[in-house]
């Protein structure tokens, strides 16, 4: 097969066949096919697009590239959770719990944050002693007797999703939907998952930064999944600001252990409910997300969600006193108030900026490289849409090192609008995609 044809043939529109998608991705993977036709071809699918039998056929080519999961050995249908990356997402360390606690079985590999995201195995950190290097025989016995474990990614999943990504990242052809739906959904694939539950970001703080492109993407993952034998929904969810009032790594464990007991931020809550429902109904826990939701949020009412969290920690080697007492979490020497300039309504609170304040705390990574404090971070006390009056407090840094909250002081300010006008809060959950 001559590579070159294959890009004039994207070039011109047309589609390749599954062997014709082998050879691409397996001939790159193994150094054979250059970095330039590569990207020559990327370049032709980020204009021309891909059918949707070429889009499943790129994602399994992605997902045979490297290990894959094998979660046979337990019992249910493993259902994953994926988002497309937020600021002061809480969501996993809620949603692992109350969908165990109602009998789906959470058996997730997860990630460190990077830049202005955070990462659930940081956060599940904060808990002193907590270890997510699990064997996979240690990892799989834990979801069969306690219905949930978390670990860090050992095996050497996608390695054709990560080689092709870096060369996207430095052609401009990120931004093609048919490429992220692929890549996103080859590492659900090959982590093993059943079904999948996406939580699609949209707003300044995402990766897609409005509602229609969020929309496409959501609907090519779904129907990749669809092709692929795993059922797959997407919710579309607001990324304006962040999420919930905590932003940095125990200030967030306190933040879900708060919404596990029924009293947590209401939109954290929200969609904690709205994934989790859908988790329960491709895990067969019930008919309908209605009756889901219904059975989460009994789970939260009488305790057994916030059980299962503590059941959790305790396996995993975690201090679980802080669940009931969080100050065994470990605490910022400094609490430093950021007051409001003037009066008005909060209309703006960019997630991304407020992000990289917290990533300038300490809580999260410039680099790859870098240590984390996971003691610090911002906690919100206002939201878009709240009153404020001047010299009232908008947010709490939790600070450590004090030499750059001055600079975070001014660099959060700058991301907060406050208005003389009616702001509303944007709506949070904006479209449901089957
Ligand atoms: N996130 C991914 O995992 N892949 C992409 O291509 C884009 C975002
Ligand atoms: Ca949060």
């Amino acid at each position: 097969m001559q590579t070159v044809e294959l890009i004039r043939k994207k070039r011109d529109g047309k589609e390749l066949s599954t062997e014709e998608i082998r050879h691409l991705v397996q001939g790159y993977s193994e150094g054979k096919i250059p970095d330039y036709q590569m990207s020559a071809w990327a370049m032709a699918v980020f204009f021309q697009g891909m059918t949707s039998r070429e889009r499943a056929d790129l994602t399994m080519e992605m997902v045979h590239s490297g290990d894959v999961v094998k979660l046979d050995s337990i019992q249910g249908v493993k259902v994953d959770k994926h988002s497309t990356g937020g600021v002061g997402d809480t969501t996993t360390l809620v949603l692992g719990p109350l969908v165990a606690a109602a009998g789906v079985p959470v058996a997730k590999l997860s990630g460190r944050g990077l830049g202005h995201t955070g990462g659930t195995i940081d956060k599940l950190e904060s808990f002193a002693g907590f270890s997510t290097s699990l064997t996979t025989d240690a990892f799989v016995n834990q979801v069969n007797q306690l219905g949930i474990a978390v670990m860090g990614q050992t095996a050497d999943l996608t390695p054709a999703d990560k080689q092709l990504y870096g060369l996207r990242d430095v052609t401009a052809t990120v931004d093609s939907i048919p490429l992220i739906a692929s890549s996103i959904m080859s590492k659900k694939v090959a982590a093993g998952a059943d079904g999948i539950v996406l939580d699609v970001k949209t707003g300044k703080g995402a990766f897609m930064k409005d509602e229609e492109h969020a929309i496409n993407l959501a609907q090519a993952m779904v129907e990749i999944g669809s092709n692929l034998g795993r059922t797959t929904v997407a919710i579309i969810s607001d990324m304006e600001q962040p999420l919930g009032f905590a932003v940095g790594n125990a200030l967030e464990v306190k933040e879900a252990i708060d919404t596990l007991k029924g009293v947590g931020p209401e939109d954290l809550t929200e969609i904690c409910l709205t994934l989790g429902a859908h988790m329960v109904v491709i895990g067969g826990k019930a008919d309908s997300a209605e009756g889901a939701r219904r059975i989460l949020e009994e789970k939260i009412a009488d305790g057994s969600a916030l059980a299962k969290f503590r059941e959790f920690v305790e396996a995993q080697g975690g201090d679980q006193r802080a669940i009931d007492d969080p100050s065994h979490l470990t605490q910022a020497d400094h609490l430093i108030e950021v007051t409001a300039p003037s009066s008005g309504t909060v209309a703006t609170l960019e997630a991304e900026e407020i992000g990289i304040c917290a990533m300038m705390l300490g809580a999260g990574r410039e680099t790859k490289d870098d240590e984390i404090d996971y003691a610090v971070g911002i906690v919100l006390k206002k939201k878009v849409g709240d009153r404020v009056e001047e010299g009232e407090v908008l947010a709490v840094l939790h600070a450590n090192d004090q030499s750059k909250v001055g600079e975070v002081q001014a660099r959060f300010l700058q991301a907060v609008t406050i208005s003389d006008k009616l702001a509303v809060a944007p709506r949070l959950i904006k479209a449901l995609v089957t």
